[in-house]
């Protein structure tokens, strides 16, 4: 196999072609600035990629089968469960299970983030503002979820954050702010959930408020009982931990240490490297 750095590139980009190809059941493209992005990023010296540079430019390029090998990559080992995700977020999406929520909902939201995470977050319900959105915790609770997921050294794009509830629970004409789902929403729209960490086979499971928690044991449990404890969702680890709304009601150091804890247990399990700064975070100072 030629080895040179094209090549390379080739041979990891075709696998997620293949894959868009069958997941879109047909010839996936690609903008003429991503090819660009490709060339460049297989750092040629001048001239010797000329042969590139003297193509004519395209706007699309429709995928041809090549006999380029390739070694197996996470991309192109899915085992169709791209596919199934598309077809699980078309439906969630176009739920209409809970009329009242059909009827007061901007839009269903279905979840964010890396489909083949290792971390799950489980929040309560969608609010206003992720209502408005279509995106999970993008309101005040969401940007110090955010803080967190990347004290944790992580990005939003590379875990995934969902909720027990697609819809925002539905407010009385002219009530603001949010109310807790009902048992029985909860109950109808769960499956969604399940159906979710089915496929996205999370290694790990954050349940951010008791809701979070009550709606993925099934049964209603104390903070006090279950918080920075591993609890098991059908053999995922699962980590309770306080729902970022409650620490914007209680900003104390010691609150946020408990939080803080709780990651830490979650990047221990995960085995991702822990820095002496953050095992140090929202420690009282001396
Ligand atoms: N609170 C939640 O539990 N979920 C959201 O998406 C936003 C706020």
């Amino acid at each position: 196999m030629n080895d040179s750095p094209f090549s390379e590139a080739i041979a990891t980009a075709l696998p997620i072609l293949q894959r868009m190809k069958k997941n879109l059941r047909g010839a996936p493209t690609a903008s003429r600035s991503s090819l660009e992005r490709l060339l460049s990023a297989t750092h040629l010296p001048d001239g010797k990629n000329s042969a590139a540079k003297n193509q004519k430019p395209v706007e699309t390029i429709p995928m041809k089968p090549s006999p380029i090998s390739h070694p197996p990559s996470p991309a192109s080992s899915d085992d169709g469960r791209l596919a199934r995700l598309e077809e699980l977020k078309h439906n969630i999406l176009s739920c209409t299970r809970c009329p009242n929520l059909v009827a007061s909902r901007t839009q269903v939201v279905y979840g964010v983030g890396n489909p083949f995470t290792e971390l799950l977050f489980v929040g309560e319900a969608p609010g206003e503002e992720e209502d408005l959105r279509g995106e999970p915790f993008v309101g005040k609770a969401g940007q110090l979820l955010t803080k967190i997921i990347g004290a944790m050294d992580y990005t939003r794009e590379e875990i995934f954050i969902a909720n027990i509830l697609k819809c925002r629970p539905d407010m009385p004409a002219g009530v603001s702010g949010n109310r807790k789902p009902k048992p029985a929403e909860m109950a109808t729209c769960l499956p969604w959930l399940a159906h979710q960490i089915d496929l996205i086979k999370p290694k790990v499971i954050v349940a951010l408020g008791l809701t979070a928690v009550e709606g993925l044991l099934g049964e209603p449990r104390t903070m006090r009982d279950v918080r920075g404890k591993w609890l098991d969702y059908h053999g995922v680890p699962l980590m309770p931990t306080y729902h970022p709304a409650y620490l914007l009601r209680n900003q104390t150091l010691a609150e946020k240490r408990k939080v803080w804890e709780d990651m830490l247990l979650v990047l221990e399990r995960l085995g991702r490297p822990i820095s002496a700064k953050q095992r140090g975070y929202f420690l009282e100072k001396e």
